[in-house]
């Protein structure tokens, strides 16, 4: 007679024990990253803690994070603090899920193909030019507000074209304003039930209706006077399906919305992190400065240069694993799941974050030091590090979409900004990190500029 196999039951991680009511909401209100570090310190790779209520589970090796983002997918949605974004951003990519976000996913993947992203190429060139041709030798400026300007201008310009400058202007001013309240609105909904409708100021509200409005109307004129052209809109527009179905307005509203809210501020973080790093590592400066130098010759660069310019690419690289510019993100498990042996019960949110995942020393020896060459021999694709120990646009199915455009902007904007100029912290200048939902200086970044 076959006997039933009883498998044992299986435990929850070990987390902190904390706080009968609050469980680690002081620890965590106090300091999010900190509180997360210590946890991974004491416990391992997988803890277990709660947020009032809320239950968390943190993982920090790369293999439980394959797991989660790629071979257990299907069961997990994005974790609760998703719904303030939802408020915001409706049924775009970022906040969508299942079968419309497949078909969604599936409409736009195309406009963001390498050879399609190489058209954007001269706007990011040109908005650069332009912003440079504004700064002076010797003066002080706020290198994380120079970014971010730059970066704004450019997604602007790819997603609406170069004529409709001044309405995504207004864009960009209204998302800033909403995206200043959104910390307290993701800790609320992180704690409220799902379908509990998050209190929202009425600025909040304001913005969001003249957002819709704006983004709305760019979309009829464009329908009515049936422009073609090159701008990511257009492509969004014309996106059809295999049985030519198009995206209605109401849906492409949350897209755009989407890609110009995903699509400058993570660049513009990755862009200041970098100066930063480079204004205290002068050697790592200098090769970057030689390699320039040398491949360019004086010429500004372009896209087609940036094969050209390794060195560059892997600053870039090195800068993102210091310094993720999406430091972490969440998942919401749909099912109870095996994780390392552990139970995970239906419900968990589950943390990840690059930050700590970047800096740990079993997969990076010496993981505070800058070393750009660290990525000489790519150590992912060669198997030195296993594939989630470096993962900074996230990975599995939900991977960033616009991962390739920002690489490449990342990598020219950096090429054409070093060949002409350097930076020297300003004196007194402190530089902090902000865990808010990317990860930026506090206070900006201060910076005195240098012409090459
Ligand atoms: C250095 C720059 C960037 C970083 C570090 C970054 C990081 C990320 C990460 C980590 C995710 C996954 C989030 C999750 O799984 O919950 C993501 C998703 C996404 N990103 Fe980016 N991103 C960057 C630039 C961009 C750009 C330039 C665009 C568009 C122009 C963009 C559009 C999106 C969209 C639409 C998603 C959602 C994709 C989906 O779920 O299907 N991102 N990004």
């Amino acid at each position: 007679m076959a006997h039933a196999v009883m498998t044992p039951k299986l435990s929850l991680p070990p987390g902190p024990k904390g706080d009968f009511l609050l469980g680690s909401a002081r620890e965590f209100a106090r300091d999010w990253p900190g509180h997360m570090e210590r946890c991974a310190r004491e416990f391992g790779d997988i803890c277990y803690y709660r947020f009032l209520h809320v239950p968390i589970c943190q993982i920090t090796h790369p293999d439980q994070i394959e797991q989660v983002l790629v071979r257990q997918s299907a069961n997990f949605h994005k974790s609760r603090d998703y719904g303030a974004l939802k408020f915001i951003l409706g049924n775009g990519l970022l906040t969508n899920e299942g079968a419309s976000w497949q078909e969604q996913r599936q409409l736009i993947q195309p406009a963001f193909r390498h050879e399609n992203i190489l058209a954007y190429g001269e706007i990011m060139a040109d908005s650069t030019a332009r912003h440079l041709a504004r700064w002076e030798d010797g003066e002080a400026r706020d290198l994380h507000q120079e970014m971010a300007e730059l970066t704004l201008d450019i997604v602007s310009k790819s997603l609406f074209g170069t004529n409709a400058a001044h309405l995504a202007h207004e864009v960009g001013e209204e998302i800033a304003a909403v995206m200043e309240r959104f910390q307290a609105m993701a800790a609320l909904s992180f704690l409220l039930p799902a379908n509990f409708p998050i209190p929202k100021t009425p600025r909040v509200l304001r913005s969001k209706k003249k957002l819709d409005g704006v983004v709305l109307s760019m979309i009829r004129d464009r329908r009515k006077n049936k422009t073609t052209g090159e701008d990511l809109l257009q492509r969004l527009l014309d996106a059809q399906d295999e049985a030519g179905r198009q995206m209605s307005d109401e849906q492409l509203k949350d897209e755009v919305m989407t890609l110009f809210l995903a699509g400058h501020e993570t660049t513009a973080n990755a862009l200041t992190w970098t100066w930063y790093l480079l204004a205290q590592h002068p050697q790592a400066e200098q090769a970057l400065g030689r390699e320039i130098d040398r491949v360019l010759a004086g010429h500004a660069p372009t896209l087609g240069d940036l094969p050209r310019l390794p060195y560059t690419e892997m600053v870039v690289k090195e800068s993102m694993r210091l310094f993720p510019p999406a430091w972490g993100f969440g998942r919401l498990a749909l099912e109870e799941f095996e994780l390392d042996g552990y139970r995970i019960p239906a419900g968990t949110n589950i943390f990840i974050t690059q930050w700590l995942t970047h800096r740990d020393s079993r997969f990076f020896p010496d993981p505070l030091r800058f070393d750009p060459e660290r990525w000489r021999e790519d150590p992912v694709r060669k198997g030195k590090i296993p594939r989630f120990a470096y993962f900074p646009f996230g990975g599995g199915p939900r991977v960033c979409i616009g991962a390739g455009f920002a690489m490449l902007e990342a990598a020219l904007l950096l090429a054409t900004i070093a060949q002409r100029y350097r930076f020297t912290l300003a004196p007194n200048a402190k530089v902090t990190p902000l865990f808010s939902v990317t990860l930026r200086p506090k206070c900006g970044l201060p910076m005195v500029l240098h012409r090459r």
